[in-house]
């Protein structure tokens, strides 16, 4: 049995972590730390059981160390963080503040606690991304554990700075780390400012589907619940010390992405005469293509063109593989949005920020 501290937990990747934690090692206990954020999101939480949501910033580090304490935390899986590249580029500091900052202050509380006691058994889990490693040319080999950095924006570089600092903290000061660095996640509870719920919303409700630049920026989808899979695996089989690169094994140009979605969405109108009075502003409701709201808009500033995984070293060590393919996963996470209506519309329209009051007052 053990003790989980989830940083990020009500952000997109920690609360599908949390429902699949819950789901899979139901014996253990696991308490959620989130700052709330524009990202965080209660409702993304509802029905996971017996989790205990704490409130609070990684970056209170006597706040993490009394958690630690007073819990008998023994493994901690850090998600928290800002992690929209385009909001890196308007506002980078705080990402520093965030990603950087607020990875020491979780090493600071883990070393002091942790260290400090019997030797028991621990673990620091930091979840990173592919970005640090820069963008490939098309024929370059894929990122491995050995690639040299090279982020490109404010975002993938203070994740880089902050896989350093636990690597920093492996060596110096002997805390059990393990890292993980994934591609492209996608899924339920993914707030619409990414591209995929960006443009499932968009298209449902006929506005512009906002293309950056050509379109042939290539990206490796990785379902989140595969993800997930990826994460349990580090966390029961990695090596203290280690990296591993998860990756979904989809690599994809964008426009093959939104190509996908567009045919998608119309192919559900057909499927489901429902939809298209609930979308009644969906070109899909009138038997128009979705790809006629497909807009060339300027490219990101510094958009990296291509990343890819080699994750060999993750099936060869902790058994890793992805169990989704991308049109299984994308059919699901479809589905996912036209089932939640009321999960995305409460992000629209800001409901979200008072979920637990509205759920829970009569309680
Ligand atoms: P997200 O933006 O959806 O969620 C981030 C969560 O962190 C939110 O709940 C937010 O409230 C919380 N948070 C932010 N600042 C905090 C603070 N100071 N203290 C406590 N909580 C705070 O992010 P995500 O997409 O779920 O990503 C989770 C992690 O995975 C990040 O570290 C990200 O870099 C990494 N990652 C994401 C992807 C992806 O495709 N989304 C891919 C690779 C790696
Ligand atoms: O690679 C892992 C990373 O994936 C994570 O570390 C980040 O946290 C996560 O946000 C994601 O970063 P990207 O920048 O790749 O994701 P995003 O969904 O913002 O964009 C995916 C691609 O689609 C990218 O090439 C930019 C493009 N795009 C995105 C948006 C939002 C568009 O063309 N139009 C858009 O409106």
């Amino acid at each position: 049995m053990s003790h989980l501290l989830v940083t990020g937990g009500a952000g997109f990747i920690g609360a599908n972590f949390v429902h699949y934690w819950r789901a899979r090692h139901p014996d253990d206990t696991v308490t959620v730390l989130d700052a709330l954020t524009y990202a965080g999101n209660r409702a993304s939480l509802a029905g996971a059981n017996a989790v205990d949501f704490v409130e609070g910033d990684i970056r209170d580090t006597a706040l993490v160390e009394t958690l630690l304490r007073d819990r008998g935390i023994d493994r901690i899986v850090h998600f928290a963080a800002e992690s929209h590249v385009d909001r890196s580029i308007h506002g980078p500091a705080a990402f520093i503040d965030t990603n950087i900052i607020g990875t020491m202050s979780l090493l600071t509380a883990a070393r002091s606690v942790w260290l400090a006691g019997d030797g028991s058994p621990h673990r620091f889990h930091h979840v990173s991304t592919d970005e640090v490693y820069g963008s490939l040319g098309a024929e370059d080999p894929p990122f491995s554990e050995s690639t040299a950095y090279a982020p490109n924006s404010p975002y993938s570089a203070s994740k880089a700075a902050s896989d350093h600092l636990v690597r920093a903290w492996h060596h110096t000061y002997g805390l059990e780390v393990t890292t993980t660095n994934c591609s492209n996640n996608y899924g339920p509870y993914q707030f619409p400012e990414k591209l995929i719920p960006l443009f499932l919303i968009n298209a449902l409700h006929g506005r512009p589907l906002p293309i950056y630049g050509d379109g042939m920026q290539i990206r490796d989808w990785l379902h989140v619940e595969d993800h997930c899979r990826g994460i349990e695996a580090a966390l029961l089989r990695g090596r203290p010390g280690e990296v591993y690169n998860i990756g979904g094994g989809a690599e994809m140009p964008n426009i093959a992405v939104i190509d996908t979605l567009c045919s998608a969405v119309d192919a559900a109108f057909v499927g489901d005469p429902t939809l298209a009075a609930r979308f009644p502003d969906a070109p899909a409701a009138s038997g128009k293509p979705t790809s006629r709201l497909k807009t060339s808009v300027s490219d990101r500033p510094g958009h990296d063109r291509r990343y890819a995984i080699d994750e060999r070293k993750a099936r060869a060590e902790l058994g890793y593989a992805p169990a989704r393919d991308f049109a299984t996963g994308f059919a699901a996470t479809l589905n996912w949005y036209l089932d939640n209506e009321g999960w995305w519309r409460g992000v629209l329209d800001g409901s979200y920020r008072t979920w637990v009051e509205t759920n829970y007052a009569a309680r």
